[in-house]
C-alpha cells in the first residue's frame, strides 16, 4: 500500500472566485484536495480565514488535506480534523518554540500534543518541515505521523522553483521510512512539482506530490494530474 503514488493539486493559484468548480475539475484524476491555510505571520502571506476554509472543505469533491503554514498551530489544527479534513499538517517550525530549534521540552511536548490533538479529532497526521529543517530534526515523531511533509520550496506563494538541493534529504527520510517494519509515513513533497521535476523527486524517494500551478496552468487540469501521476510511478523505485 504505501508504495502507492499519490498526486494532491493545491488550489492556491486556481480562480478563488470559483472554487467549488475549480476543484471539480481535478476530482475525476486527483487523490485529495492539498488546502493551504496562511495566517501572514508563519509566512508572509494570507489564505483563507476559519470561515471559508471549512466552506471550502464543505463543498469539496475530493478530500481534503490541509496544509497549515500558521504559527502555534497547536489549537487550530485540531478544529481542521474536527470539521472534516481527511488529513492536517502543521509545520515543525511554528510550535510554541521561539529560536525555532525545539531543544526546550516544552516545544517537544507541542509537537507531541498537536499530532495528538489532531489523530483524537479523526484526522491523519501531517508534519511539515521547511527547507533549511533538518531530517534529523524530525525524526524521532516519524513512527507517529501519518505524512512527512518535505518542502521543496519556502512556503508562503505558489509559482516558485523547485528546489532540487531538498532531494538527499528527500532520500534520507525514504531510506529511513523503508527500514521501519509498519506505520511507514507517506513522503510528500510541495513547490515546484511539474512534467520536469516529479522524476527526480520519485526517483529520490517522494510518493506524494502537491501541485499547484502545473495542474491550474494547464488547459487540461485533470489529464495533468494523470500525466503527473504516471511519471512519478514510473520513476518511483520503492
Ligand atoms: C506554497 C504552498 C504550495 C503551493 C505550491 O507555500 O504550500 O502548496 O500551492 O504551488 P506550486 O505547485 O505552484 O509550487
Ligand atoms: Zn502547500
Amino acid at each position: 500500500m504505501e508504495s502507492q503514488i499519490y498526486i494532491n493539486p493545491s488550489i492556491l493559484n486556481a480562480n478563488l472566485d470559483d472554487l467549488e468548480n475549480e476543484i471539480s475539475r481535478v476530482a475525476s484524476t486527483s487523490d485529495l484536495l492539498h488546502l493551504d491555510i496562511m495566517d501572514n505571520i508563519f509566512v508572509p502571506n494570507f489564505t483563507f480565514n476559519l470561515e471559508r476554509a471549512f466552506e471550502i472543505i464543505n463543498f469539496s469533491k475530493l478530500p481534503v488535506d490541509a496544509h497549515l503554514m500558521i504559527n502555534n498551530p497547536d489549537e487550530i489544527a485540531p478544529l481542521y480534523a474536527e470539521n472534516g479534513c481527511t488529513s492536517v499538517t502543521f509545520h515543525f517550525e511554528a510550535v510554541n518554540d521561539v529560536d525555532n530549534t525545539i531543544k526546550d521540552i516544552e516545544a517537544a511536548n507541542d509537537v507531541d500534543n498537536t499530532i495528538k490533538d489532531i489523530r483524537s479529532n479523526g484526522a491523519k497526521v501531517g508534519l511539515a518541515i521547511k527547507p533549511a529543517t533538518k531530517f534529523a530534526d524530525i525524526e524521532k515523531w516519524i513512527e507517529e505521523i501519518d505524512m512527512l511533509l518535505i518542502m521543496t520550496v519556502e512556503p508562503g506563494f505558489g509559482g516558485q522553483s523547485f528546489m532540487h538541493e531538498q532531494m538527499p534529504k528527500v532520500a534520507q527520510a525514504r531510506t529511513f521510512i523503508e527500514k521501519l517494519l509498519r506505520n511507514k509515513p507517506t513522503l510528500q513533497i510541495d513547490g515546484g512539482v511539474s512534467l520536469e521535476t516529479i522524476a527526480e523527486a520519485a526517483n529520490a524517494g517522494a510518493n506524494c506530490f502537491v501541485a499547484g500551478s502545473a495542474v491550474y496552468k494547464s488547459d487540461n487540469p485533470a489529464a495533468m494530474v494523470s500525466s503527473l501521476r504516471s511519471l512519478a510511478q514510473k520513476n518511483y523505485p520503492f
